[in-house]
């Protein structure tokens, strides 16, 4: 049976340059995400691949199948020129901002995130890539010396393959609580199957990044203590994550720290 979709545009599509009071969430180069009633409309930028905007929206469709609480995908359309993934808008105040908001309260809430991460690796699927062949491809693709390289894909190599759902960019602005104080989970874009260890080893790496270095401490120790994992078995992955993540920082702080980081190849 035809179904007949409305595209009607958002007025900020309709007149170019998106403002604040068009609600527009997060405005980047190459995307910008605004709230369109009760959805949320995540434009793309002409630079970015067709193949990698179908691919985030599929990684989302697949979070949402394994029963974990998330913002839905709705839609993927075209707007004009633009392509777009259309998810559902979930009340609340992102975990980030509660933090900002309740800083006494900072070691309960990273509880909490930390919380909110077991349940995810307690999931799986079978129709996902793995972290660990997206690590080597990003290290292939990082301005490192060749050597060094070298020494993280044999180092990758030794590491466990994991099959725990890792969300990939798992921080507190990607989790939203809403008003009944129930969680949900939001930009699925980077999800693999992966070592949980190598997802808390990101997440301690974003936290970092965003100059939160004490919650970054915290973070690391309250996982550990959660996973039953020892630091040195965490801190392993740091020089591999710091290194996929260099092939893609945006400021040329952080990708100094990056690179360090990923030379630093025995962390131990
Ligand atoms: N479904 C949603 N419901 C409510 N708020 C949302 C929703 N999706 C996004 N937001 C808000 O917009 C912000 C950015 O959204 P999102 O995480 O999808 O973008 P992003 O891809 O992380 O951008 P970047 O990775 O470049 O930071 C979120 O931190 C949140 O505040
Ligand atoms: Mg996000």
């Amino acid at each position: 049976m035809k179904k007949t979709v409305t595209k009607k545009e958002p007025a900020k599509v309709k007149r170019g340059r998106p403002r604040k009071q068009d609600g527009v969430l997060l405005e980047r180069t190459d995307k910008v995400i605004l709230r369109d009633k009760n959805t949320v409309l995540k434009i793309f930028g002409p630079s970015y691949k067709v193949s990698l905007i179908l691919n985030e929206a599929m990684n989302e469709a697949r979070a949402a199948e394994t029963g974990l609480p998330v913002a839905k995908v709705i839609e993927v359309m075209k707007l004009r020129d633009h392509w777009c993934i259309r998810r559902e808008w979930v009340e609340g105040e992102t975990l980030a901002d509660v933090m900002a908001k309740d800083r006494k309260n900072l070691v309960k809430y990273l509880r909490e995130f930390v919380a909110i991460q077991c349940e995810i690796f307690k999931k799986t699927s079978d129709r996902m890539g793995n972290l660990a062949d997206k690590l080597d491809k990003q290290i292939s693709a990082s301005p490192l010396p060749k050597e060094t390289r070298y020494d993280l894909h044999m180092k990758l190599q030794s590491f466990p393959r994991g099959k725990a759902l890792c969300h990939g960019d798992f921080n507190p602005t990607n989790v939203i609580i809403t008003p009944s104080g129930e969680w949900r989970v939001i930009d699925w874009s980077h999800v693999r199957l992966g070592d949980p260890l190598a997802d808390v080893a990101r997440s301690y790496l974003l936290f970092w990044l965003s100059g939160h270095v004490a919650a970054a401490e915290k973070y690391l120790a309250l996982a550990c203590e959660a996973l039953k994992a020892k630091l040195p078995d965490v801190q392993k992955w740091l020089p591999v994550v710091a290194a996929a993540e260099s092939a893609k920082a945006q400021s040329a702080k952080n990708h100094e720290l990056l690179l360090h980081w990923a030379s630093v190849v025995d962390y131990e």
